[in-house]
This record gives C-alpha cells, structure tokens and sequence, in this order.
C-alpha cells in the first residue's frame, strides 16, 4: 500500500462534507443557468480526474443530462504539466446544438482545460461551459477559467476526490495536499 494513504505526510484540506456541500452549490447553479434549453444538458467529464466529480455531480442535477468523457494527456504520470497536450479518448455524441458543461478537476497552467474547450468547441456546440472542482491561480497561463469553481487553492499538489498522484490516492474521499510528493512510484 502507498505509504501515502494514511500518512502524516497528506494534510486534508476539504473534507468529503465540504466538497459534497459545495458540488450540490455550483449543481444548483448549473440548473438555474440552464432551466430554459429543452434538450438534456451534456455533462462531458475530462478522464481520468473528474470521473468521481462527476458521478457526484450528476446526482446532484435536478434536470435531465446526458454524460460523455474525453481523455488526454499532460501530465504523463509525474506532477508537473509536459505542457504537451494529447487527444487519448475523444467524445462519442454530435454535440452540434447541444449545450455543454465540461467537467475538470483541476485547472493549474489551464493548457489542458484550454485543448479540451477549443476541441470541443470545434464540434459545434451551441454553449460550452466549464465546471472545475479546484483552480490554482497562480500558474494559469491560460486565460481560461472555470464558469463554475469549488475552491482556489495556493500552488499545492493536491491529491484525493479524483485527483491522482502517479495513478495512485485518486480514491481517498477529501482532497488532501501531499507535503512529499516524492512517497509514491
Ligand atoms: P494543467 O494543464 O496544467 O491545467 O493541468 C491540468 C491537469 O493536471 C489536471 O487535469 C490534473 O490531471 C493534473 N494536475 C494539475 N495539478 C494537479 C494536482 O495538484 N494534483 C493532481 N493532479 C494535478
């Protein structure tokens, strides 16, 4: 077992409640902001991160959705971003005139969320909005930024809820900043 898992060295920084609590927030606004279209809302989830996100979240939206994933690749295991984006899963629906919400766990640099938003934008949605449990401000040189944020955070890794360290400690149920990154692989 990772010596990571139950360690001193992983501080928790929002508990299971807090993130559940604040999910049901920004789910609640996602519904106001969306009352009026007709067809199921398009709930994409960006593998592997935001797939507990999102099963959560789902639940927690009071209208009808349909969900889809993506899945590329950054970071490729370690935990600074390559800054190299590759296309490893691409959606299966035709989102021509569909309204969209994507789903991310964490924006750092934003070049990840960015791909994924131009992609997607590409295909012909009618609106592309972007759901992120967590923002680091201070790396984003994106530009982008979520429509809908759980929590900004200082520059941590930070892992837990989705959020992995080399694949590993994506199921442990806070979000937890790893004060030793180097514990695992
Ligand atoms: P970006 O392209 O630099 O914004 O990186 C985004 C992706 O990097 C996220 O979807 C995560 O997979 C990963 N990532 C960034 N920061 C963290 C972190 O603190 N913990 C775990 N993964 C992270």
């Amino acid at each position: 077992m990772s010596s990571l898992f139950q360690s001193e060295k992983l501080e928790i920084l929002f508990d299971r409640a807090t993130m559940q609590e604040r999910l049901q927030e920004l789910a609640d606004e996602v519904c106001q902001d969306h009352a009026t279209i007709e067809k199921p809302l398009v709930v994409i989830g960006v593998l592997k991160g935001a797939a507990l996100i999102m099963s959560d979240l789902v639940r927690m939206l009071d209208r009808p959705v349909e969900m889809d994933f993506i899945r590329c690749a950054s970071y490729h295991g370690g935990t600074e971003s390559s800054g190299e984006i590759e296309l490893l899963l691409d959606v299966s629906m035709d989102l021509r005139g569909r309204h969209v919400l994507v789903v991310e766990d964490i924006i750092d640099t934003g070049l990840t969320i960015k791909f994924v938003l131009e992609h997607l934008e590409s295909k012909g949605a009618e609106s592309v909005k972007l759901l992120s449990l967590l923002e680091k401000p201070t790396k984003n040189t994106s530009g982008v930024h979520g429509d809908y944020v759980g929590y900004e955070i200082n520059d941590h890794f930070v892992v837990g809820y989705g959020l992995d360290l080399k694949e590993e400690l994506r199921n442990l149920p806070f979000v937890g900043v790893c004060k030793d990154t180097s514990v695992v692989g």
